[in-house]
């Protein structure tokens, strides 16, 4: 089984090309939790996640004979980058295979790192049959994502800085996919020190270490649905799940809603962009997904920032929805002069900020002397939602939400307010 000292022996190695990350104490997330939350932000990463790390030990552990034949892998995620990268910076032929449909940025990204990309296949399956093919016919040696003990050891190496940097930590919160990082973390941060706990977290859609754990063997899940596509796996790893039984103390889960939260908060707050498996642990940590006790040291490890801003578009609305920063309420009017005016004048009285406006007066479903309007509004939070809609309704106008807070939706309302 992987241990302390395959970590350490991978250091040296990933730190060729890897950064040490920086961990920063968040005030806000304190604040927030009670707790003394310090950010591993692994996603300032080369490559823009963790990835490379444990790339970097499966490649520079190769004979000089395997390294000449090059490597192959099958990702259309973060792992075809950090291979890619390793790959290049250890002077080693990567190819590096995608299903047909792969979003065209990661297939750019991956080729300016210095891997030939390789399109195959409908779906992930068999875009890796398809490696595994090249592996053989070529004699490539595959660098698997997470289920290699050389790959955890180099993901390892993040515990390693953890412990360095926040010596007191006393829980580290770890995202789960297939395992591989979770595995590395928990084996360097327990030989270091036992009483660290280590807490997984995966998405509610993409979940499939509870049940594992809770069955004594690996569940495998039929399909997966989470916007966060980093750790978006039908099953862990056969040798990450032992490690998993062994050294995670809890593996918890959380919703796309709670995501969402945590990624706005993380870029509004601090500054740093995740992608929805970055912002995961936070999410755990504000969803009160585990207990934990005021001023405990939390450690989230943010391991990865690359999001496609489509989806960042789209995560940040539902996360300023779910923290009352926007909402979109539809109402009915006579339709008469100065009837919108009237309603506008309560808006602006509670200070909401309209953004958009639609007035329906044709629709059969709309009675003939009346109007029917929907606003998008600028909100300050859920008081001010809350506030706003009293107003209306006392006012008389029958309000009807259509995106929007509701109380104990989202976020615990304790954290709501911050
Ligand atoms: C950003 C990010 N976080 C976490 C993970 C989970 O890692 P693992 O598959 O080793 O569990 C991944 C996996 O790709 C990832 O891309």
């Amino acid at each position: 089984m992987l241990s302390l000292s395959d970590v350490l022996d991978a250091r040296q190695r990933v730190m060729e090309v890897a950064r040490h990350t920086p961990l920063e104490y968040s005030h806000s997330f304190s604040e927030m939790t009670d707790a003394e939350v310090h950010l591993k932000l692994e996603n300032f990463q080369r490559t823009g996640a963790f990835k490379i790390r444990g790339a970097m030990n499966r490649i520079a552990t190769l004979s000089g004979e395997q390294q000449d034949a090059g490597v192959v892998t099958a990702s259309a995620g973060n792992h075809a980058q950090g291979v890619a990268l390793a790959a290049t910076r250890a002077g080693v032929d990567s190819k590096i295979v995608m299903p047909e449909h792969a979003p065209v940025s990661k297939v750019k990204a991956t080729e300016r790192y210095g891997g030939e990309v390789v399109l195959h296949g409908t779906d992930y399956s068999e875009a890796q049959a398809h490696a595994h093919e090249l592996e053989d016919e070529e004699g490539r040696t595959y660098v698997h994502a997470f289920d290699d003990p050389v790959v955890m050891a180099g993901q390892g190496t993040i515990g390693l800085e953890i412990i360095e940097d926040c010596p007191n930590v006393e829980t580290v919160v770890v995202p789960i996919g297939g395992g591989g990082l979770i595995a590395g973390i928990a084996t360097a941060l327990k030989e270091k020190n036992p009483d660290v706990r280590v807490v997984g977290v995966q998405a509610e859609g993409a979940s499939s270490v509870v049940e594992s754990l809770q069955r004594g063997a690996i569940y495998e899940r039929e399909s997966v649905d989470t916007i966060a596509d980093g750790i978006a796996t039908r099953r862990v790893g056969d040798l990450t799940f032992e490690i998993i039984k062994d050294r995670v103390d809890e593996v918890v889960t959380v919703t796309d809603e709670e995501i969402a939260v945590a990624l706005t908060y993380l870029l509004e707050r601090h500054k740093a962009l995740a992608e929805g498996a970055g912002a995961i642990p936070i999410a755990a940590v504000l969803s009160e997904a585990f207990d934990y006790a005021e001023d405990e040291v939390v450690v989230p490890a943010c391991c990865g920032g690359n999001i496609d801003l489509n989806t960042l578009t789209t995560v940040v609305m539902r996360g300023l929805v779910a923290t009352g920063r926007y909402l979109r309420f539809q109402t009915i009017l006579k339709d008469q002069p100065g009837a919108l005016v009237d309603l506008g004048e309560i808006i602006a009285e509670h200070r909401a900020n309209i953004t958009a406006f639609h007035h329906d007066r044709t629709s059969r479903d709309v009675a003939m002397n009346d109007a029917r309007v929907e606003l998008e509004v600028e909100t300050r939070g859920p008081d001010h939602v809350e506030e706003l809609l009293d107003a209306l309704r006392e006012a008389g106008y029958d309000v009807e939400i259509v995106n929007g807070y509701e109380m104990g939706v989202g976020i615990p309302s304790r954290h709501a307010n911050h």
